[in-house]
C-alpha cells in the first residue's frame, strides 16, 4: 500500500539540538522513516547515498554536517577539512557549496571553541529562508498558472514536470511544486503530468507522492511520453526545478530535461525553471562548466524499491544524473523575486 503524504519540514534538528533528521527518501514512497544525523560522516553519507536528495536539501545537510563537525572540533584545520568532505558528496548543484560557504562565513571569524552553536544557528537559518523562498516561488507561479489556465478556462491547466522539486528537495513547499500547490489550493483545476524520472524514479516514487498527499490530479508518464503529450496539445506548460544556473541562464537539472526542453521549443509549449537565488551559479560562465555526476550503472540496471534486477545481460550501463538545457530552450526563470522571461 502507498501511503499518503502531506507537506512537512523535510530536515529538522534533532530533539536534542546536536543533530539533523531527515526522512529517508530510499524507502518513499512505501515508508515514511527518519534518520538521526549525529556526525558530517553521517551526513556526506546520506547526500552521497541519496537518503536526502534535491539542490536545496542537500545543502541544507552539508550545513548541519559542517556544524556538527565544528561540535567536535571547531579549529580552522577541522573546519576546512569538513568543508571539503561535505563539498565532495555530490559535484552538480550549487546550493551545497552555497550552503557552506555560507556557513564558513558565520563562524570563521570566531575562536574555535565558540563556532559549534553559531554554525547550527546558521544552518537553521539556511532552511528558514529556503521556506519562504519556495512560498514565495509559489506565489508568482500561481499567478503565471492564473494566467496559462485562462487561456484555456474550459479545461484543466496540464503541467509537465520532471524528476521531484517538491518539498521532499527542499526544506518545504519544493520549488517546482510550489505553484501547483497553490493553484490547486486556489481552486485553479490543476492536472500534472509526471515523468518517471529513470533511473532513480523521482517523478514515480516521490513528485508522485507528493501531489497524492496534498490532492493534486496527476498521471505518472514514462520518460519517453511527454514529446508526443506535448505534440497532441495536451500539455500547456513544462515546469521543473534546477540544481544550478549558469551566468549566461543554462540550466543544468536531472537527465532527461534537456530533452522536454527540446519537444517544448518544437511544440511552442512554454517552458519554465523555477529556482532560488541559492540555485543561481554567477561564477559558473555556462552549462559546459558544470560537472556532471556519473553515478553507477547499478541505477540502471536494477529496480530500486521492488528490488528487481531489469537486465541480465554482460551489458554495461552509463549513468549521467544530470543534463544542460541550453538558454534559449528556456521561455522564463520563476523565482522568488518573480517571473523573468526571456526577452
Ligand atoms: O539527483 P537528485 O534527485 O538530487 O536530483 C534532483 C533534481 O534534479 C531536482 O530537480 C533539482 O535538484 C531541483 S530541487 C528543487
Amino acid at each position: 500500500m502507498k501511503l499518503q503524504g502531506t507537506h512537512q519540514r523535510s530536515i529538522t534538528r534533532t530533539a536534542d539540538g546536536r543533530g539533523a533528521r531527515i526522512m529517508d527518501q530510499r524507502d518513499l514512497p512505501w515508508a515514511i522513516s527518519w534518520v538521526e544525523l549525529r556526525s558530517a560522516a553521517d551526513a556526506e553519507r546520506a547526500i552521497r547515498e541519496m537518503w536526502t536528495r534535491g539542490a536545496p536539501l542537500i545543502g541544507a545537510t552539508a550545513a548541519y554536517g559542517l556544524a556538527m563537525a565544528l561540535a567536535e572540533d571547531g579549529s580552522d584545520e577541522a573546519l576546512d577539512r569538513a568543508y571539503r568532505f561535505l563539498l565532495a558528496s555530490r559535484p552538480t548543484a550549487v546550493n551545497l557549496r552555497w550552503a557552506l560557504d555560507k556557513l564558513v562565513e558565520t563562524v570563521r571569524p570566531l575562536p574555535a571553541a565558540e563556532r559549534a552553536a553559531p554554525a547550527f544557528a546558521r544552518a537553521d537559518a539556511i532552511c528558514d529562508e529556503d521556506v519562504e523562498l519556495n512560498r514565495a516561488i509559489g506565489a508568482h507561479g500561481l499567478e503565471l498558472f492564473r494566467e496559462l489556465h485562462a487561456r484555456h478556462p474550459d479545461r484543466p491547466l496540464n503541467i509537465l514536470t520532471h524528476c521531484n522539486a517538491g518539498w521532499l528537495a527542499t526544506v518545504d513547499y519544493g520549488t517546482a511544486t510550489a505553484p501547483m500547490y497553490l493553484a490547486h489550493d486556489a481552486g485553479i483545476p490543476v492536472h500534472v503530468w509526471v515523468d518517471e524520472t529513470r533511473p532513480r524514479n523521482q517523478g514515480a516514487l516521490l513528485t508522485a507522492f507528493e501531489l497524492a498527499g496534498h490532492g493534486v490530479p496527476h498521471t505518472v508518464i514514462t520518460d519517453n511520453a511527454g514529446g508526443h503529450l506535448m505534440m497532441t496539445g495536451q500539455v500547456d506548460a513544462v515546469i521543473v526545478g534546477t540544481d544550478r544556473v549558469t551566468a549566461n541562464g543554462d540550466v543544468c537539472n536531472k537527465i532527461g530535461t534537456y530533452l522536454k526542453a527540446l519537444a517544448a521549443k518544437d511544440n511552442g509549449v512554454p517552458f519554465y525553471v523555477a529556482l532560488p537565488y541559492t540555485t543561481f551559479d554567477a561564477d559558473t560562465a555556462t552549462g559546459a562548466d558544470v560537472p556532471i555526476e556519473e553515478r553507477s550503472g547499478d541505477e540502471v540496471t536494477h529496480v530500486s524499491g521492488e528490488g528487481g534486477r531489469i537486465r541480465v545481460t554482460a551489458s554495461t550501463a552509463a549513468n549521467p544524473a544530470f543534463d544542460v538545457t541550453p538558454a534559449r530552450l528556456v521561455t522564463g526563470y520563476l523565482t522568488e523575486r518573480g517571473l523573468v522571461e526571456k526577452v
